[in-house]
């Protein structure tokens, strides 16, 4: 079954957005298969967005994933990468449309509330890195 990797970003779990937003993975159809709380080091966080290190954005992003928790998690279910994306929104909260994660909750590009893996491929790998055995003093969380 195809699963994806879903992160909360400090922004939605300062807010007080993880049980809206585990809400609607949930009330969508799809199954928990992991979570966590937790806060990464600089070069945890290079890893995560090792693809986007030439961008100009990338210091700012990964100063602003390491300032405080944010909830990892695995969702399972047919279609959950794709269908994710639609439940989580455009990237820039400009063009996300209501109804969707960002598009109800998010103003700016920077601080978009929420991270999900934008293909099978790459939720593999994102999956591997966040939910790696012994990470943070951590037994597997999967289940
Ligand atoms: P995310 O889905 O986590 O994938 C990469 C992140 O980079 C993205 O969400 C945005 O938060 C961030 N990002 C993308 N483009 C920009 C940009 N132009 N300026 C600042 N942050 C950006």
């Amino acid at each position: 079954m195809e699963q994806t990797f879903i992160m909360i970003k400090p922004d939605g779990v300062q807010r007080g957005l993880v049980g809206e937003i585990i809400g609607r993975f949930e009330k969508k159809g799809f199954t928990l298969k992991g979570l966590k709380l937790i806060t990464v080091d600089r070069p945890f966080a290079e890893k995560h967005y090792a693809d986007l290190s030439a961008k100009p954005f990338f210091t700012g992003l990964v100063d602003y994933i390491i300032s405080g928790p944010v909830v990892a998690m695995v969702w399972e279910g047919k279609n959950v990468v794709t269908t994710g994306r639609k439940i989580i929104g455009a990237t820039n909260p400009a063009d996300s449309a209501p109804g969707t994660i960002r598009g109800d909750y998010a103003i700016d590009i920077g601080r978009n509330v929420i991270h999900g893996s934008d293909a099978v491929e790459s939720a593999r790998k994102e999956i591997a890195l966040w939910f790696q055995e012994g990470i943070a003093g951590w037994q597997s969380c999967l289940h």
